[in-house]
């Protein structure tokens, strides 16, 4: 488990830890090993988010800490995505006589493989990127929302400062097309280049563009445009002209340029980007970073952390007695949680609107490609879970502003999205799950400025429209009314089979659980008779309950059905028609668990782990398994026998689950050994893909000491990791008080809590702490208390049993 550690500090400690959180972001975790986390430079939900690209198969996010060489350092990235490398667009890379022999131009290094450069150990901080690379040159950026400033110091008794401009690069090439443009600055007469390039998302249809402008504080010295179209051609430009090129496809080109160094050799420039145009990237740069120098650089920089501890902020936590390395995990992970979704409001070329847009959702549920499995599967996304409702109680108002973004999206494309990236439409995993994301922050009494009334169309929309559901909404509608399952192969699909034909049982439990959501919602919105529709509807999942497929000495697990309604067998893996719950768990292996056609009926997780998946109604299968006893030891061996993927979202919430059956402590137990055997400060330091912040998410959660049911009011309770833990919601400035009394490195276990005064032995608690305000204050001990939080009165809600009543 984490341990407490030593005591390191005071009451003075902590109160710095109050004002300056960013101290303890490592930027670092999850950058190998296939965390794909992004280290660079960003605001909270920044648009631009600058860093290096490492010239290395892992590049998801740009830089990895697998010492490789850096090609560059662009201005745009993912966090925590698996998927192909995302963006990194427009790289710079500071070059000296090493890449170019006596400062000549046409002598450079420009092709993006071939010109990579060593480099030694980066440091960051949240805004902050800085990395020496090895021909002497120390890189550093630093961002506003729309923009970058870097700032590039060269060695001692450089004669002119030799720069590239890579116009067409992105992370995975996938340059289709775009225009560059050299003109003075029109006020400053320093160097300025615009451009614009079309490329292709990473995990999704169409093309997006994007665009530059970059501004220099000097004319340069010399100049040339390259293109690489079969071999270099260079074009001279001179520092009064207006010079104009259309890119074509994958011709390699940019701007190399060289400046007389000042008084010392530095070179600080600033990078604009929008997603509209050239214009609104040079009018972003002009306002938000209005001077080029040295002294800006660090202005701009102190304002990006000040931005950081602000957001970062509504959490406080007594640091008394709480390791280093604790503190250093908690806020890590805290800090990747609001790298994405990316807040482009004002910026959103495809329509016009006064709401507000967000980018990247990547993806709302995750993504894995089978061909990247090794050497463990690479999965994406996922931010209905646990991100979206950390925004809920310390982020509110950014949550306002992301609901009223996916509603608007809906206005304007006719659906919700469950995966969106640069501007385009992202593949579709399992169900729509925007729904319960939308359901979230609904219960939690999220409404302002947001339509819930257009919310809730969209989400009706969702469950009674076929969509194209490799993009958008669901498949298998009107089987699933007919026969109350998605049936394998469903032919009623339309059009027929569309997207990979798979998945059926994985969906079907997805759709269950969406529509559950949007029973919720109609509940609160005062549409009864749609609240039991969806409520009933919710039941679903117990058709495709077989009670009778038998694994590892426990019985009834979700499979399959063929639409005349047999239980189905998958002639690969369930062989004499003996089912295999286990295929897709980690001991079974993942072959055709994926977004591919050949696909299973259960996407990224075993039957094994979705069996669990039942948040609306544990009750029920907690009876369907056999009842509490044989629930807590099928959960004993689901953990022991390798069932379960805590490097995959769907396994969060079983780490849970002993809390439905009365045993809190043993959810103590199981999620102090998850974080301790697999999540820790290094570079490897994350079991799976950072997910655009979920996994970091699902660390805060287990350190608060409850955990989100995501898209229903109920948080259930592990223990903290703090003895005080504050979280202010901005919105409505309620402060909520968690307070674990006694708490050490044994007294890990609540014996007994009140709420606001009051004795409270639920082992779940509710949104209306962090709405109103209040204080849980539990008194912690080193043995297993039998009597807190094991009730029959004491487990969370569940449809059944008369949970979730109006
Ligand atoms: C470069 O020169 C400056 C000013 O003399 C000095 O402060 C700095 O340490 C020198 N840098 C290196 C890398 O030698
Ligand atoms: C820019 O250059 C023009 C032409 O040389 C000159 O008239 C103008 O004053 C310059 N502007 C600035 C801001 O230096
Ligand atoms: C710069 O380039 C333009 C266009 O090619 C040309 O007309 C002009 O004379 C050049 N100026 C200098 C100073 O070389
Ligand atoms: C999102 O961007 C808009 C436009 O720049 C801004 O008004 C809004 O405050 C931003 N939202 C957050 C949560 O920062
Ligand atoms: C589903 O369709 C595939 C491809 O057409 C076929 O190979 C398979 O036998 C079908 N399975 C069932 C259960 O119909
Ligand atoms: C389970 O097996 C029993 C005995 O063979 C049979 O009667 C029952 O219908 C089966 N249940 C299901 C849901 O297939
Ligand atoms: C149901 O359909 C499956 C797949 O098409 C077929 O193998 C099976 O024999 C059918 N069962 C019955 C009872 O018709
Ligand atoms: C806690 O106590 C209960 C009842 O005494 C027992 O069944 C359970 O196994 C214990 N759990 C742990 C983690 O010690
Ligand atoms: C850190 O976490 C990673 C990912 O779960 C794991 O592989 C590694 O063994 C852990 N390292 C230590 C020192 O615990």
């Amino acid at each position: 488990m984490k341990t407490l550690g030593i005591v390191l500090s005071s009451v003075a400690v902590a109160s710095v830890a109050a004002q300056d959180p960013a101290q303890f972001v490592n930027a670092f975790i999850g950058t190998s090993n296939g965390g794909h986390v992004f280290s660079g430079a960003t605001l909270p939900w920044g648009s631009v988010k600058a860093g290096a690209d490492s010239l290395s198969g892992d590049n998801q996010a740009g830089y990895v800490s697998d010492g490789s060489p850096i090609t560059g350092i662009s201005q745009l990235h993912d966090d925590g995505t698996g998927g192909g490398a995302s963006l990194g667009n427009f790289p710079f890379l500071p070059l000296t006589t090493a890449q170019c022999a006596n400062n000549d131009l046409t002598k450079c290094t420009v092709d993006n493989t071939a010109r990579a450069l060593a480099h030694g150990t980066p440091t960051a901080s949240p805004g902050y990127f800085s990395i020496p690379i090895n021909n002497g040159v120390q890189a550093e950026v630093t961002v506003t929302q729309h923009a970058a400033i870097h700032r590039f110091t060269y060695p001692n008794g450089t004669d002119q400062l030799l720069f590239l401009l890579d116009a067409t690069r992105d992370l995975s090439g996938s340059y289709q097309g775009g225009q560059v443009t050299v003109s003075p600055n029109p006020t400053t007469n320093g160097t300025r280049v615009t451009g614009s390039g079309t490329f292709s998302p990473s995990f999704g249809e169409g093309s997006y563009q994007v665009h530059f402008c970059f501004d220099a504080p000097t004319t340069f010295a010399q100049a040339k445009y390259y293109v690489n179209s079969g071999s270099l051609h260079y074009t001279n430009l001179n520092a009064t002209q207006t010079f104009n090129k259309v890119q074509n496809n994958n011709d390699p080109a940019g701007v190399l340029m060289g400046f007389t160094p000042g008084s010392a050799p530095t070179l600080t420039v600033r990078m604009g980007i929008s997603w509209t145009s050239t214009a609104k990237a040079c009018t972003y740069g002009e306002e938000e970073i209005p001077t080029i120098t040295s002294a800006a650089f660090d202005t701009v920089q102190t304002a990006a952390r000040a931005t950081w501890n602000q957001v970062l902020g509504t959490v406080e936590v007594d640091n008394t007695g709480v390791s280093a390395d604790t503190q250093e995990l908690f806020w890590s992970s805290l800090y990747r949680a609001y790298i994405s979704p990316t807040n482009i409001t004002g910026d959103n070329p495809l329509w016009v609107s006064t709401e507000p847009y967000y980018d990247s959702f990547y993806c709302i549920w995750y993504v894995c490609f089978s061909y990247l499995i090794s050497p463990s599967p690479r999965c994406t996304g996922d931010s209905f879970r646990v991100v979206h409702p950390l925004y809920a109680i310390t982020a509110p108002t950014t949550q306002a502003e992301v609901i009223r973004a996916l509603i608007d999206i809906y206005r304007n494309t006719g659906w919700l999205p469950d995966c969106r990236m640069s501007l385009d439409k992202g593949l579709t995993q399992g169900g729509s799950n925007a729904d319960n994301l939308l359901s979230d922050s609904f219960v939690k009494g999220i409404t302002a400025g947001i339509d819930w009334e257009t919310g809730y169309e969209a989400m009706v929309n969702d469950a009674t429209i076929e969509g194209d559901f490799s993009v958008q909404g669901r498949g298998g509608i009107a089987s699933r009314a007919k026969l109350g399952f998605v049936p394998v192969n469903d032919t009623a699909d339309n059009p027929p089979n569309e997207g990979p034909n798979t998945r059926s049982a994985s969906r079907l439990l997805e759709y269950a659980y969406n529509d559950f959501g949007i029973g919720l919602v109609a509940q609160g919105l005062g549409k009864t008779s749609d609240m039991t529709h969806y409520f009933a509807k919710s039941g679903d999942w117990f058709n495709l309950w077989n009670p009778n497929a038998t694994n590892t000495g426990f019985s009834g697990f979700i499979q399959p059905r063929t639409a005349n309604g047999s239980w189905y067998f998958d002639p690969r893996f369930d062989l004499n028609d003996i089912f295999r719950p286990d295929h897709c768990s980690p001991v079974f292996g993942h072959e055709d668990c994926f977004l591919n056609p050949s696909g299973g009926e259960f996407y990224e997780a075993s039957s094994w782990e979705y069996s669990w998946f039942v948040p609306q109604d544990m009750a029920k299968l907690v009876t369907a398994v056999g009842g509490p006893a044989t629930f807590s030891s099928r959960l004993d061996t689901f953990f022991a026998a390798g069932f379960h993927d805590i490097g995959d979202e769907p396994g969060f919430f079983p780490t849970y689950l002993y809390n439905y059956v009365g045993q809190p402590t043993k959810t103590v137990d199981r999620v102090d050994a998850i974080l301790n055997k697999n999540y820790n400060t290094s570079f490897n330091g994350l079991p799976g893909n950072d997910d655009s912040g979920a996994m970091g998410a699902y660390v805060v959660w287990s350190h608060f000491g409850f955990f989100p049911v995501a898209g229903q009011n109920t948080y259930l309770l592990n223990r903290p990791y703090f003895p005080k833990i504050t979280i202010r919601n901005e919105a409505t400035g309620a402060v909520a008080t968690i307070i674990a009394q006694g708490l050490s490195d044994t007294n890990i276990y609540i014996q007994s809590a009140t709420l606001n005064g009051a004795s409270y032995t639920k082992n779940w608690i509710s949104h209306d702490l962090f709405t109103s305000g209040g204080t849980l204050e539990l008194v912690m001990g080193s043995s297993n208390s039998s009597t807190w939080g094991t009730g029959e009165a004491d487990l969370p809600p569940s449809l059944s049993t008369g949970g979730f009543a109006t």
